[in-house]
């Protein structure tokens, strides 16, 4: 979070022929729509209805977490054990913090595409991990095999918080109170305080000095984007 660039995921579009569409109740499109405004339905952000599920959502996701270590050159690619660590700490930390497993997984998506081994990144404040959390102690950067204790660690700190800031917990809470209620807005709101530490509620596209597309890819990810071209500028 609090970063001034988004970790490229570049020259990827095309490597990956078809996400698995099976047993999905939600139809998952991987498209990209650029949202713009309020985060509320009303102006045309994807309501609850048009999240996918987690196991949907995860399927879609799996022919990146396969392979996002090696496409981005982060080291040697996500491990069969990795992954299968990464599913369960996600819905360990899920259960931990009341925070809804799919939404945990879309801002891993966007933080470190699901490598492990993601590098730390630091502009003022420390990134380390599966969700570049703030300033948290996991971390596998540089290591392989990436120890269970330390995928379940970097979850937490981005899920849970940290002593040096919140977490989506914390800031999920605080655009909750916002709205009166917990809506798709509140989570749109969300990510654009992990990502930029401020919100407009009025406008989600601003990014203050961070990523201006982060909550609209947060919204096309709950839809099922992956690696179709962005819109977003
Ligand atoms: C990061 O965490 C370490 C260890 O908990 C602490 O000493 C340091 O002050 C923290 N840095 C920031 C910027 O919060």
């Amino acid at each position: 979070m609090f970063k001034n660039i988004v970790l490229a995921f570049v020259g990827l579009t095309g490597l990956v022929a078809a996400a698995p569409t099976s047993i999905q109740q939600r139809a998952l499109t991987d498209a990209y729509r650029t949202y713009t405004g309020d985060g509320t339905a009303a102006a045309g952000w994807p309501d609850s209805a048009a999240w996918g599920e987690f196991e949907g959502l995860w399927s879609a996701n799996l022919p990146l977490i396969r392979q996002s270590c090696g496409w981005n050159g982060w080291g040697a690619d996500n491990s069969a054990d990795e992954i299968s660590h990464i599913k369960k700490a996600i819905t360990q930390v899920s259960s931990e913090t009341g925070v809804k497993s799919r939404f945990i997984l879309l801002i891993m998506m966007q933080e470190s595409k699901g490598c492990v081994r993601v590098p730390t990144t630091n502009n003022g404040v420390v990134n380390p991990g599966l969700l570049q959390s703030h300033n948290g102690s996991g971390t596998c950067a540089g290591v392989n095999p990436c120890p269970q204790s330390q995928i379940v660690q970097m979850i937490r700190d981005g899920v849970a918080g940290t002593s040096s800031g919140h977490g989506l917990k914390q800031l999920i809470a605080q655009t909750t109170a916002h709205y009166g209620s917990i809506q798709p807005a509140a989570y749109y709101a969300a990510a654009r305080l992990y990502n930029s530490g401020s919100v407009d509620y009025s406008n989600l596209g601003n990014g203050f000095t961070s990523v201006a597309c982060y909550a609209s890819d947060i919204a096309n990810r709950a839809t099922g984007w992956t690696l179709a071209q962005s819109s977003c500028h």
